[in-house]
């Protein structure tokens, strides 16, 4: 009897810029020391990217890195799908331009705008086309050049973002045994302008005011988004667990989108599953939005610790609010 289709991860890739910038030189922006931002976030230091790099630059090393590592060429995809809200330009989307520099084929090609999000977002819509039996192979990126819409005069953002790519290759698999087991999405808007980017959209176009403003750059209310963060990524990763028919003692790792420590401790406390299952990187790229989980991913593949059966969960929450998780059979 056929087996339905599934889609299993057979490569990732990642990509961070070369440029380091560390709480210490934060102290010479702001008003802040490594001591508050170590004690309140984990965060030691975030890459910044060159200033001729936009974001398909980035998104490209690290899907070549995916592609080289499940041993594919871009003309063996069947569609793009770019988790992103720093895109090289308002218009078109960074997936073009990533399409265009990877030389793909004229495959459907669209970025997610879910913010931190964006990557599980992709993840799922990419496994549904392949569990639809439309794609065969779908290359899944989140990408972020978070400081490129910051304000470098406001403490409570600067220190947290950071730049970066990571890619993922999804192929449509029958082995029962592995593959994406479940994704969940949820947008609740009620905290929408908890964290936005103001001006330079439809509501407020770009004017020499808002810019003088800061309008065109991350405003966030931290403590609002915290206690939703740890509420929602508990929910959510329970219910991708609950959908698989899964419980938590059988997840292997958990890769988690990489906000701030103190929210992942407390989401381990109420998942009951020990933060040593927990891949973290916070400490070395900061929050990297939609780059944080697949840039996780790709490190953990690469230093050997997940094995084959693996059992892999991920969830993440960011701007929208926009919150989702997806468990994964390695
Ligand atoms: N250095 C020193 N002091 C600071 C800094 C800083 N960088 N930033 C804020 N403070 C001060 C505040 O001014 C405040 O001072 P006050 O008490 O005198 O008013 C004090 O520290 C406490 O501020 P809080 O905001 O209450 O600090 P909190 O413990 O909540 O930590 C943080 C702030 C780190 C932002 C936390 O709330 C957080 O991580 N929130 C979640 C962020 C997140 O997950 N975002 C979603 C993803 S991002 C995306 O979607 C793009």
């Amino acid at each position: 009897m056929a087996m339905e289709a599934r889609s299993r991860i057979v490569g990732t890739g990642a990509y961070t810029p070369a440029q380091v910038l560390s709480n210490t030189d934060l102290e010479r922006l702001v008003d802040t020391s490594d001591a508050w931002i170590t004690e309140r976030t984990g965060i030691k230091e975030r890459r910044i990217a060159a200033p001729e790099q936009a974001a398909s630059d980035l998104a490209l090393h690290a899907a070549q890195r995916a592609l080289e590592r499940a041993g594919l060429s871009a003309t063996d995809l069947d569609m793009i799908i770019v988790g992103t809200i720093s895109a090289d330009m308002p218009l078109p989307a960074c997936a073009a331009f990533l399409q265009k520099k990877l030389g793909a084929g004229p495959i459907p090609a669209f970025d997610v705008a879910a913010a931190c999000a964006g990557f599980l977002y992709a993840l799922s819509i990419g496994d549904h086309f392949i569990r639809g039996g439309t794609c065969r192979r779908v290359l899944v990126v989140g990408v972020e050049l978070l400081s490129r819409v910051l304000n470098y005069e406001d403490r409570a953002t600067c220190v947290l973002f950071g730049d970066g790519a990571g890619a993922a290759i999804l192929e449509a698999t029958d082995d029962p045994r592995r593959g994406v087991l479940s994704t969940k999405l949820y947008t609740d808007a009620t905290l929408a302008e908890s964290l936005c980017i103001p001006a330079g959209g439809s509501r407020e176009p770009l004017s020499a005011a808002g810019i003088a403003q800061h309008r065109d750059k991350v405003h966030m209310n931290g403590s609002d988004i915290f206690k939703v963060a740890v509420k929602n990524l508990s929910q959510a990763s329970r219910s991708a667990l609950d959908a698989a028919g899964m419980t938590a003692s059988e997840v292997t790792w958990v890769v988690p989108h990489q906000a701030n420590l103190r929210i992942l401790d407390q989401v381990a406390h109420r998942l009951d599953i020990p933060l040593s299952r927990f891949v973290i990187n916070i400490e070395r790229y900061g929050n990297t939005s939609s780059a944080s989980i697949p840039i996780a991913l790709d490190e953990a593949w690469r230093e050997g610790r997940f094995k084959t059966g693996d059992t892999v969960l991920m969830c993440a929450l960011g701007a929208g609010i926009s919150w989702a998780s997806a468990l994964v059979r390695l």
